[in-house]
């Protein structure tokens, strides 16, 4: 078990599934987690069930694409715990349409809250981390080591494709390289940025998979079954943590074998 004690963390997308897997499982190990969501009523009922638990939660209402929703978020943090430690970009959306029908409409959604999103978030946050690490008078190229991290929501579908998840891969490959550049920007303050890329995890969004859908993903896993929302979370509390310590610019993929496997089409025969 990795410790975060003390951290204050914010998680975007925190209402539901990964995000809100992540809330759990940074407040059981002593966070404070600030949930922002575009989904108020799921985002109050996460914080009050996790401060029910004995954890300390607060839900702000935030669209990650909105730069005065991410202004109002870091603002908000501070106002009710002085600093902030960690960052978790996770919310993002999905397109399901092939190709050839795909609309722009569609595509800027989706680039608009994972792409966008991310950036937003990281940019502001980061800009925090750096005034707290300023204002305790610390040198700019630190031999210490710091607690500041930001951990962004990949995919496999940064390195794979389906010509029915178009947007989605085409966003998740821009929050790889993303993740490398922030990493460099921010390695001078000792700021570690990594992502993580899920195969496919049961969450909402997957539960709704058709039969024929979740037997070709399913096909495609050699561990033979989809993630659980818990294991993503186990990663995202490693890279917060100080084990994670000399580990920034990576993608951790947690897909059950998957990109292992190497191909996308329904095996035949
Ligand atoms: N579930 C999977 O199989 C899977 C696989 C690979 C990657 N991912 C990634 O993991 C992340 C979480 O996915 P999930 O399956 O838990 O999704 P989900 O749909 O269960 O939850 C996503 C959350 O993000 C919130 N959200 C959507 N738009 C937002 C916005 N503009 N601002 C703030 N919040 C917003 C939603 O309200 C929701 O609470 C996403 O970035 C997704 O791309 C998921």
């Amino acid at each position: 078990m990795t410790s975060l004690s003390g951290k204050i963390a914010i998680i975007t997308g925190a209402s539901h599934g990964i995000g809100l897997a992540c809330a759990r499982r940074f407040a059981r190990d002593g966070a404070k987690v600030v949930l922002a969501d575009v989904d108020e009523e799921g985002g109050k009922r996460a914080a009050s069930e996790i401060t029910s638990k004995g954890g300390v939660a607060r839900f702000i209402y935030c669209d990650v694409a909105e730069r005065l929703d991410i202004h109002n978020l870091v603002a908000a943090a501070l106002d009710e715990f002085d600093r902030i430690d960690v960052l978790v970009n996770n919310a993002g959306i999905a397109d399901a349409t092939n190709f050839f029908k795909l609309d722009d409409v569609t595509f800027d959604k989706v680039l608009r809250v994972n792409v966008k999103g991310a950036f937003l978030a990281a940019q502001a946050v980061g800009r925090q981390f750096i005034r707290q690490i300023e204002a305790q008078g610390e040198p700019r190229r630190l031999q210490t080591r710091q607690p500041y991290a930001i951990i962004n929501m990949s995919s496999i579908d940064a390195v794979m494709v389906s010509e029915d998840h178009v947007a989605a891969a085409v966003s998740k490959g821009a929050v790889n390289q993303l993740t490398r550049a922030l990493a460099v920007a921010m390695a001078p303050w000792g700021i570690r940025v990594n992502a993580i890329g899920p195969g496919t995890v049961s969450t909402g969004s997957v539960e709704g998979l058709s039969g024929g859908d979740a037997e070709g993903a399913l096909e495609r896993t050699p561990l033979g079954r989809f993630g659980a929302p818990e294991e993503i979370a186990a990663i995202a509390a490693f890279l917060a943590s100080d084990d994670a310590s000399y580990i920034t610019g990576q993608c951790i993929y947690a897909d059950g074998g998957r990109l292992a496997l190497n191909f996308t089409m329904p095996q035949k025969g």
